[in-house]
């Protein structure tokens, strides 16, 4: 069982990447209705990196069996694909700069090997989304939908983002091997 403040963390990550995953199906959702197709693509991938992260963070609580408050940061206020990004954007740099280096640190002072990997996960993947999100934004505001040469992959171990016409041999950040890698 992971001591006290490692378990805060985790549930709380678990929280945020919950409401992440939810926001950007939903943001795919009004970007494939603007005529966004491939924003729409990025989020759906996206979120399904989060999903990977949320259930990482999950089963490193698999020995509780109790109810629990759960404090996450998210921002809200949707709107179209412009401010949806802008949102997306938010979120992952909060988790960039804030809470993944935070989390990581604790984890690392508890002793708590499993969940430092859980969130150094994540933290990798967070940086790729900030920066793919950013990219996003430009073209959108542009009137334009991102140019994505091939398909984005999404390593269903640890959530690492990328993009490419196939999917790397092995994943860089966890070393899962091709099939694992999921196509967008
Ligand atoms: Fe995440
Ligand atoms: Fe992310
Ligand atoms: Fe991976």
């Amino acid at each position: 069982m992971p001591r006290p403040m490692t378990q805060e963390a985790l549930t709380s990550a678990f929280g945020g990447e919950s409401m992440a995953y939810m926001r950007y199906l939903l943001s795919a959702e009004i970007a494939e209705q603007e005529g966004y197709p491939n924003v729409a693509r990025l989020f759906n991938a996206i979120a399904y990196a989060e999903q990977v992260h949320a259930r990482n963070h999950y089963n490193r609580l698999k020995d509780l069996k109790q109810g629990m408050k759960v404090v996450a940061e998210a921002p809200f206020g949707p709107g179209n694909t412009s401010k949806n990004l802008e949102l997306a954007i938010m979120g992952e740099e909060f988790e960039v700069t804030e809470m993944y280096p935070i989390y990581l640190e604790i984890a690392r002072l508890q002793g708590e090997k499993q969940a430092e990997i859980s969130f150094k996960w994540a933290l990798e993947a967070e940086k790729i989304h900030l920066e793919l999100y950013r990219k996003a934004k430009e073209f959108v505001d542009k009137g334009e939908d991102i140019h994505i040469q091939g398909y984005i992959w999404i390593c269903s171990i640890c959530g690492h983002t990328y993009i490419g016409q196939k999917p790397l041999e092995k994943c860089p950040v966890c070393g899962a091997p091709s099939n694992q890698h999921k196509k967008y």
